[in-house]
Protein backbone atom coordinates (compact mmCIF):
# COMPACT_ATOMS: atom_id res chain seq x y z
CA UNK A 1 0.00 0.00 0.00
CA UNK A 2 0.84 3.61 -0.62
CA UNK A 3 0.73 5.38 2.58
CA UNK A 4 -0.67 8.98 2.43
CA UNK A 5 3.21 10.08 3.17
CA UNK A 6 3.97 9.33 -0.21
CA UNK A 7 0.81 9.74 -2.48
CA UNK A 8 1.26 12.28 -5.67
CA UNK A 9 -1.00 14.53 -3.58
CA UNK A 10 1.18 15.04 -0.73
CA UNK A 11 2.56 18.86 -0.64
CA UNK A 12 6.38 18.79 0.64
CA UNK A 13 7.45 21.61 2.89
CA UNK A 14 11.07 22.82 3.39
CA UNK A 15 12.32 24.39 6.22
CA UNK A 16 15.24 26.29 5.52
CA UNK A 17 17.62 29.33 7.46
CA UNK A 18 17.94 26.94 10.79
CA UNK A 19 20.75 27.90 12.65
CA UNK A 20 21.53 25.16 14.84
CA UNK A 21 18.96 22.01 14.11
CA UNK A 22 18.97 19.47 16.93
CA UNK A 23 17.98 15.77 14.98
CA UNK A 24 19.52 13.26 17.84
CA UNK A 25 21.03 11.82 14.83
CA UNK A 26 24.62 11.71 15.75
CA UNK A 27 24.78 10.20 12.06
CA UNK A 28 23.46 13.27 10.41
CA UNK A 29 25.17 16.33 12.63
CA UNK A 30 28.22 16.78 14.40
CA UNK A 31 28.79 12.96 16.16
CA UNK A 32 27.41 14.30 19.31
CA UNK A 33 24.19 12.66 20.53
CA UNK A 34 22.15 15.79 19.57
CA UNK A 35 23.17 15.14 16.19
CA UNK A 36 23.82 19.40 15.69
CA UNK A 37 23.30 20.66 12.21
CA UNK A 38 24.07 24.22 11.82
CA UNK A 39 22.73 26.15 8.40
CA UNK A 40 20.29 23.26 8.30
CA UNK A 41 17.31 22.46 6.15
CA UNK A 42 14.12 20.16 6.88
CA UNK A 43 12.00 18.98 4.49
CA UNK A 44 8.46 17.23 5.41
CA UNK A 45 6.20 15.11 3.08
CA UNK A 46 2.65 14.49 4.93
CA UNK A 47 3.00 13.55 8.31
CA UNK A 48 6.63 12.65 8.29
CA UNK A 49 10.73 14.13 7.93
CA UNK A 50 11.63 13.25 4.33
CA UNK A 51 15.10 14.77 4.15
CA UNK A 52 17.17 16.88 6.76
CA UNK A 53 20.80 18.15 6.54
CA UNK A 54 22.67 21.30 5.39
CA UNK A 55 20.43 23.75 3.80
CA UNK A 56 22.75 24.30 0.77
CA UNK A 57 22.17 20.84 -0.28
CA UNK A 58 18.34 20.95 0.28
CA UNK A 59 16.13 19.21 -2.31
CA UNK A 60 13.06 21.55 -3.92
CA UNK A 61 9.53 21.25 -2.48
CA UNK A 62 6.17 22.63 -3.34
CA UNK A 63 6.31 25.32 0.27
CA UNK A 64 9.51 26.60 1.57
CA UNK A 65 9.49 28.33 5.34
CA UNK A 66 12.34 30.54 6.66
CA UNK A 67 12.98 30.00 10.22
CA UNK A 68 14.84 33.10 10.09
CA UNK A 69 18.18 32.04 11.96
CA UNK A 70 16.58 30.30 14.58
CA UNK A 71 17.12 26.97 16.21
CA UNK A 72 14.87 23.87 15.18
CA UNK A 73 14.62 21.06 17.56
CA UNK A 74 12.46 17.67 17.78
CA UNK A 75 8.62 18.08 19.69
CA UNK A 76 9.05 17.54 23.02
CA UNK A 77 8.07 14.15 23.66
CA UNK A 78 6.15 14.63 27.71
CA UNK A 79 5.91 10.74 28.91
CA UNK A 80 4.45 11.33 32.18
CA UNK A 81 1.58 13.41 33.09
CA UNK A 82 -1.67 13.19 34.41
CA UNK A 83 -3.96 15.30 32.79
CA UNK A 84 -7.51 13.42 33.48
CA UNK A 85 -8.87 15.35 36.76
CA UNK A 86 -10.82 17.73 38.01
CA UNK A 87 -10.51 20.53 40.56
CA UNK A 88 -6.96 21.87 41.97
CA UNK A 89 -5.46 22.03 44.97
CA UNK A 90 -4.13 25.19 45.63
CA UNK A 91 -4.60 25.45 49.30
CA UNK A 92 -2.56 22.28 49.55
CA UNK A 93 0.43 23.98 47.88
CA UNK A 94 -0.08 27.12 49.93
CA UNK A 95 -0.46 25.26 52.94
CA UNK A 96 3.28 23.43 51.28
CA UNK A 97 4.67 26.94 50.87
CA UNK A 98 4.48 27.41 54.42
CA UNK A 99 6.22 24.21 55.93
CA UNK A 100 3.95 21.24 55.59
CA UNK A 101 5.17 18.28 53.74
CA UNK A 102 3.70 16.87 50.45
CA UNK A 103 2.16 13.41 51.03
CA UNK A 104 0.63 11.04 49.10
CA UNK A 105 -2.74 11.23 50.88
CA UNK A 106 -3.00 14.56 48.77
CA UNK A 107 -4.45 12.29 46.22
CA UNK A 108 -7.95 11.92 47.67
CA UNK A 109 -9.02 15.37 46.95
CA UNK A 110 -8.72 15.09 43.29
CA UNK A 111 -10.23 11.55 43.37
CA UNK A 112 -13.31 13.15 44.68
CA UNK A 113 -13.02 16.05 42.39
CA UNK A 114 -12.73 13.81 39.68
CA UNK A 115 -15.70 11.55 40.48
CA UNK A 116 -18.05 14.31 40.92
CA UNK A 117 -17.16 15.70 37.10
CA UNK A 118 -18.59 15.23 33.83
CA UNK A 119 -17.39 14.04 30.92
CA UNK A 120 -17.65 16.94 29.37
CA UNK A 121 -15.51 18.77 32.28
CA UNK A 122 -12.87 16.10 31.91
CA UNK A 123 -13.02 16.49 28.97
CA UNK A 124 -12.18 20.19 28.46
CA UNK A 125 -9.31 20.16 31.19
CA UNK A 126 -7.41 17.66 28.87
CA UNK A 127 -8.13 19.91 25.78
CA UNK A 128 -7.07 23.48 27.90
CA UNK A 129 -3.76 21.33 29.29
CA UNK A 130 -2.65 19.87 26.07
CA UNK A 131 -2.89 23.08 24.24
CA UNK A 132 -0.83 24.56 26.81
CA UNK A 133 1.37 22.24 26.31
CA UNK A 134 1.47 22.24 22.31
CA UNK A 135 2.25 25.72 22.47
CA UNK A 136 5.23 25.07 24.83
CA UNK A 137 6.65 22.82 21.75
CA UNK A 138 5.23 18.90 23.12
CA UNK A 139 3.71 17.34 20.32
CA UNK A 140 3.65 13.73 22.05
CA UNK A 141 2.48 13.16 25.46
CA UNK A 142 1.72 9.93 27.72
CA UNK A 143 -0.97 10.58 30.04
CA UNK A 144 -2.80 8.70 32.82
CA UNK A 145 -6.10 7.38 34.65
CA UNK A 146 -5.51 7.47 38.60
CA UNK A 147 -7.90 10.12 39.95
CA UNK A 148 -11.21 7.30 39.64
CA UNK A 149 -10.60 4.27 41.32
CA UNK A 150 -13.79 2.73 41.00
CA UNK A 151 -14.04 0.29 37.86
CA UNK A 152 -16.70 3.12 36.53
CA UNK A 153 -14.04 6.03 36.83
CA UNK A 154 -10.85 4.58 35.79
CA UNK A 155 -12.48 3.16 32.41
CA UNK A 156 -13.84 6.46 31.86
CA UNK A 157 -11.06 8.38 32.40
CA UNK A 158 -8.91 6.45 29.98
CA UNK A 159 -11.37 6.46 27.22
CA UNK A 160 -10.98 10.74 27.67
CA UNK A 161 -7.51 10.23 27.62
CA UNK A 162 -7.43 7.82 24.42
CA UNK A 163 -9.37 10.55 22.20
CA UNK A 164 -6.26 12.71 23.04
CA UNK A 165 -3.24 10.35 22.88
CA UNK A 166 -2.29 6.43 21.97
CA UNK A 167 0.03 6.65 25.09
CA UNK A 168 -2.64 6.00 27.25
CA UNK A 169 -1.66 4.72 31.08
CA UNK A 170 -3.91 2.57 33.21
CA UNK A 171 -2.88 3.88 37.09
CA UNK A 172 -6.42 2.54 38.84
CA UNK A 173 -3.14 1.79 41.63
CA UNK A 174 -2.68 5.39 42.55
CA UNK A 175 -3.39 4.76 45.56
CA UNK A 176 -5.74 2.58 47.60
CA UNK A 177 -9.12 3.86 46.79
CA UNK A 178 -11.14 5.59 50.10
CA UNK A 179 -13.30 3.10 50.68
CA UNK A 180 -10.90 0.15 50.26
CA UNK A 181 -9.21 1.43 53.24
CA UNK A 182 -9.22 -1.12 55.57
CA UNK A 183 -9.10 -3.42 53.27
CA UNK A 184 -5.94 -2.66 50.67
CA UNK A 185 -5.77 -6.78 49.51
CA UNK A 186 -9.69 -6.58 48.58
CA UNK A 187 -8.51 -2.84 45.92
CA UNK A 188 -5.42 -4.87 44.87
CA UNK A 189 -8.12 -8.03 43.81
CA UNK A 190 -10.15 -5.50 42.13
CA UNK A 191 -7.03 -3.73 40.44
CA UNK A 192 -5.76 -6.27 39.04
CA UNK A 193 -9.37 -8.07 38.36
CA UNK A 194 -12.70 -6.15 37.06
CA UNK A 195 -11.14 -2.86 36.90
CA UNK A 196 -8.16 -4.34 34.95
CA UNK A 197 -10.99 -6.18 32.35
CA UNK A 198 -12.31 -2.73 31.87
CA UNK A 199 -9.59 -0.13 31.31
CA UNK A 200 -7.41 -2.71 29.63
CA UNK A 201 -8.49 -2.18 26.31
CA UNK A 202 -8.04 1.67 26.48
CA UNK A 203 -4.92 1.18 27.37
CA UNK A 204 -1.47 0.63 26.44
CA UNK A 205 0.79 1.17 29.83
CA UNK A 206 0.23 -0.02 33.24
CA UNK A 207 1.52 2.04 35.98
CA UNK A 208 1.96 1.82 39.99
CA UNK A 209 2.18 4.41 42.77
CA UNK A 210 5.22 2.28 44.48
CA UNK A 211 5.53 4.05 47.58
CA UNK A 212 4.88 3.99 51.58
CA UNK A 213 0.99 5.41 51.64
CA UNK A 214 0.18 3.66 48.01
CA UNK A 215 1.73 0.34 47.13
CA UNK A 216 4.60 -1.77 48.74
CA UNK A 217 6.67 -3.80 46.23
CA UNK A 218 5.00 -7.09 46.20
CA UNK A 219 1.65 -5.53 45.88
CA UNK A 220 3.29 -3.61 42.45
CA UNK A 221 4.32 -6.86 41.43
CA UNK A 222 1.18 -8.43 41.45
CA UNK A 223 -0.37 -5.77 39.44
CA UNK A 224 2.17 -5.10 37.25
CA UNK A 225 2.43 -8.58 36.41
CA UNK A 226 -1.41 -9.26 36.03
CA UNK A 227 -1.52 -6.21 33.49
CA UNK A 228 1.74 -8.01 31.88
CA UNK A 229 -0.80 -10.74 31.25
CA UNK A 230 -3.51 -8.40 29.57
CA UNK A 231 -1.00 -7.41 27.13
CA UNK A 232 -0.16 -3.93 28.86
CA UNK A 233 3.25 -2.78 29.00
CA UNK A 234 4.71 -1.46 32.51
CA UNK A 235 5.93 1.69 33.47
CA UNK A 236 6.26 2.49 37.44
CA UNK A 237 6.00 5.84 39.74
CA UNK A 238 9.54 4.73 41.78
CA UNK A 239 11.54 6.02 44.37
CA UNK A 240 10.00 9.20 44.77
CA UNK A 241 9.39 10.51 48.36
CA UNK A 242 11.90 7.62 50.19
CA UNK A 243 14.27 4.80 49.01
CA UNK A 244 12.39 1.63 47.85
CA UNK A 245 12.03 -1.04 45.97
CA UNK A 246 10.33 0.13 42.77
CA UNK A 247 12.70 1.31 40.81
CA UNK A 248 14.54 -2.82 41.18
CA UNK A 249 10.99 -3.90 40.57
CA UNK A 250 10.82 -1.91 37.38
CA UNK A 251 14.21 -3.49 35.78
CA UNK A 252 12.79 -6.97 37.32
CA UNK A 253 10.24 -6.22 35.11
CA UNK A 254 11.63 -4.37 32.05
CA UNK A 255 9.19 -1.35 32.34
CA UNK A 256 10.00 1.04 30.06
CA UNK A 257 10.69 3.40 32.61
CA UNK A 258 10.98 3.75 36.37
CA UNK A 259 9.68 7.41 37.07
CA UNK A 260 10.85 9.74 39.40
CA UNK A 261 14.01 8.45 40.85
CA UNK A 262 14.48 10.35 43.66
CA UNK A 263 15.73 8.71 46.40
CA UNK A 264 18.24 6.05 44.71
CA UNK A 265 21.07 4.12 46.08
CA UNK A 266 24.09 2.54 44.90
CA UNK A 267 22.23 -0.69 43.83
CA UNK A 268 19.29 1.04 42.16
CA UNK A 269 21.33 3.21 39.87
CA UNK A 270 23.34 0.19 38.62
CA UNK A 271 20.19 -1.82 37.91
CA UNK A 272 18.95 0.99 35.55
CA UNK A 273 22.08 1.55 34.45
CA UNK A 274 22.56 -2.01 33.18
CA UNK A 275 18.85 -2.38 31.82
CA UNK A 276 16.90 -0.84 28.87
CA UNK A 277 14.25 0.66 31.86
CA UNK A 278 14.71 4.49 31.32
CA UNK A 279 14.88 7.04 34.62
CA UNK A 280 12.54 9.29 33.83
CA UNK A 281 12.70 12.47 35.94
CA UNK A 282 10.47 15.26 36.49
CA UNK A 283 11.71 18.29 37.87
CA UNK A 284 8.47 20.05 38.94
CA UNK A 285 7.12 17.56 41.13
CA UNK A 286 10.82 18.42 43.23
CA UNK A 287 10.23 22.39 42.43
CA UNK A 288 6.58 22.07 43.49
CA UNK A 289 6.98 19.68 46.93
CA UNK A 290 9.99 21.67 47.95
CA UNK A 291 11.82 18.43 47.67
CA UNK A 292 15.44 17.28 47.24
CA UNK A 293 16.34 16.93 43.31
CA UNK A 294 17.21 13.69 41.69
CA UNK A 295 21.07 13.10 40.86
CA UNK A 296 20.60 13.19 37.02
CA UNK A 297 24.15 13.62 37.23
CA UNK A 298 24.41 10.35 39.25
CA UNK A 299 22.43 8.73 36.60
CA UNK A 300 24.13 9.98 33.59
CA UNK A 301 27.28 9.03 34.52
CA UNK A 302 26.18 5.34 35.27
CA UNK A 303 25.46 5.24 32.10
CA UNK A 304 21.27 5.16 32.52
CA UNK A 305 18.99 6.84 29.96
CA UNK A 306 17.52 9.76 31.20
CA UNK A 307 14.27 11.09 30.40
CA UNK A 308 12.73 14.86 31.38
CA UNK A 309 9.22 15.20 31.74
CA UNK A 310 6.50 17.42 33.27
CA UNK A 311 4.31 14.78 35.40
CA UNK A 312 1.81 17.63 34.98
CA UNK A 313 -0.29 17.12 37.70
CA UNK A 314 -2.98 19.08 40.05
CA UNK A 315 -1.04 17.93 43.38
CA UNK A 316 3.08 17.66 43.06
CA UNK A 317 3.77 19.44 40.03
CA UNK A 318 0.95 21.36 37.80
CA UNK A 319 3.01 22.86 34.93
CA UNK A 320 2.15 21.28 31.67
CA UNK A 321 6.21 23.22 30.47
CA UNK A 322 8.78 21.16 29.12
CA UNK A 323 11.07 24.20 28.64
CA UNK A 324 10.50 25.03 32.70
CA UNK A 325 11.68 21.19 33.47
CA UNK A 326 14.53 21.60 31.20
CA UNK A 327 15.70 25.29 32.71
CA UNK A 328 15.12 23.47 35.98
CA UNK A 329 17.03 19.89 35.23
CA UNK A 330 20.01 22.20 33.92
CA UNK A 331 19.89 24.59 36.97
CA UNK A 332 19.20 21.85 39.81
CA UNK A 333 19.91 18.34 38.43
CA UNK A 334 23.55 18.63 36.89
CA UNK A 335 22.57 18.36 33.52
CA UNK A 336 24.02 20.34 30.65
CA UNK A 337 21.45 22.03 28.30
CA UNK A 338 22.44 19.41 25.63
CA UNK A 339 21.84 16.71 27.88
CA UNK A 340 18.36 18.16 28.84
CA UNK A 341 17.21 18.63 25.56
CA UNK A 342 17.77 15.12 24.91
CA UNK A 343 16.20 13.80 27.47
CA UNK A 344 12.89 15.88 26.77
CA UNK A 345 13.14 14.53 23.18
CA UNK A 346 14.91 11.70 22.88
CA UNK A 347 14.45 10.48 26.18
CA UNK A 348 11.38 10.55 26.31
CA UNK A 349 10.87 8.83 22.74
CA UNK A 350 12.67 5.91 24.55
CA UNK A 351 10.74 6.03 27.71
CA UNK A 352 7.84 5.37 25.49
CA UNK A 353 9.99 2.73 23.17
CA UNK A 354 9.39 4.57 20.41
CA UNK A 355 11.95 5.17 17.54
CA UNK A 356 9.43 7.23 15.26
CA UNK A 357 9.34 10.48 17.21
CA UNK A 358 12.19 12.47 19.54
CA UNK A 359 14.42 13.08 16.38
CA UNK A 360 14.66 15.02 13.18
CA UNK A 361 15.26 12.38 11.03
CA UNK A 362 13.76 10.35 7.59
CA UNK A 363 10.80 8.45 8.54
CA UNK A 364 10.35 10.01 11.55
CA UNK A 365 6.91 11.96 12.15
CA UNK A 366 7.58 15.37 11.09
CA UNK A 367 6.88 17.12 14.62
CA UNK A 368 9.26 19.87 15.43
CA UNK A 369 9.83 23.07 17.61
CA UNK A 370 10.92 26.38 16.32
CA UNK A 371 12.06 28.58 18.96
CA UNK A 372 12.95 32.16 18.92
CA UNK A 373 16.80 31.69 19.92
CA UNK A 374 19.54 30.80 18.06
CA UNK A 375 20.46 27.80 19.75
CA UNK A 376 18.18 25.26 22.17
CA UNK A 377 20.52 26.26 24.87
CA UNK A 378 18.69 29.21 24.97
CA UNK A 379 15.70 26.57 26.94
CA UNK A 380 18.10 26.91 29.95
CA UNK A 381 19.65 30.19 29.23
CA UNK A 382 16.54 31.80 29.34
CA UNK A 383 14.25 30.40 31.56
CA UNK A 384 10.51 31.07 31.95
CA UNK A 385 10.90 33.55 28.58
CA UNK A 386 8.31 31.77 25.80
CA UNK A 387 10.23 30.74 23.09
CA UNK A 388 8.34 28.42 21.64
CA UNK A 389 7.43 30.47 17.98
CA UNK A 390 6.49 27.27 15.92
CA UNK A 391 5.57 24.26 16.00
CA UNK A 392 4.53 21.22 13.60
CA UNK A 393 3.02 17.99 14.90
CA UNK A 394 2.44 15.06 12.13
CA UNK A 395 3.68 17.53 9.38
CA UNK A 396 0.69 20.49 10.08
CA UNK A 397 2.15 23.62 11.83
CA UNK A 398 -0.05 24.01 14.86
CA UNK A 399 1.60 27.38 16.53
O1 LIG B 1 3.55 11.65 40.06
N1 LIG B 1 3.36 10.30 42.81
C1 LIG B 1 2.22 10.04 42.54
N2 LIG B 1 1.43 10.69 41.72
C2 LIG B 1 1.62 12.04 41.30
C3 LIG B 1 1.09 13.02 42.26
C4 LIG B 1 -0.36 12.94 42.34
C5 LIG B 1 -1.01 13.98 43.18
O2 LIG B 1 -0.44 14.48 44.17
O3 LIG B 1 -2.18 14.26 42.84
C6 LIG B 1 3.08 12.29 40.97
O4 LIG B 1 3.76 13.12 41.59
FE1 LIG C 1 3.19 11.08 38.24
Amino acid sequence: TVSPAHSASTASTLITNIAALVTNDPSLGDNSPLGLIQDAAVVIEGDRIAWTGDQSKAPATDNRVDAGGRAVLPGFVDSHSHLVFAGDRTQEFNARMSGRPYSAGGIRTTVAATRAATDEELEANVTRYLAEALRQGTTTFETKSGYGLTTHDESRALRVAARHTDEVTYLGAHIVAPEFAEDPAAYVALVTGEMLDACAPHARWIDVFCEKGAFDGDQARAILTAGKARGLHPRIHANQLSYGPGVRLAVELDAASADHCTHLTEEDVDALANSRTVATLLPGAEFSTRAEWPDARRLLDAGATVALSTDCNPGSSFTSSVPFCIALAVRDMGMTPDEAVWSATAGGAAALRRTDIGRVTPGAYADLTLLDAPSHVHLAYRPGVPLVTGVWRRGQRVV
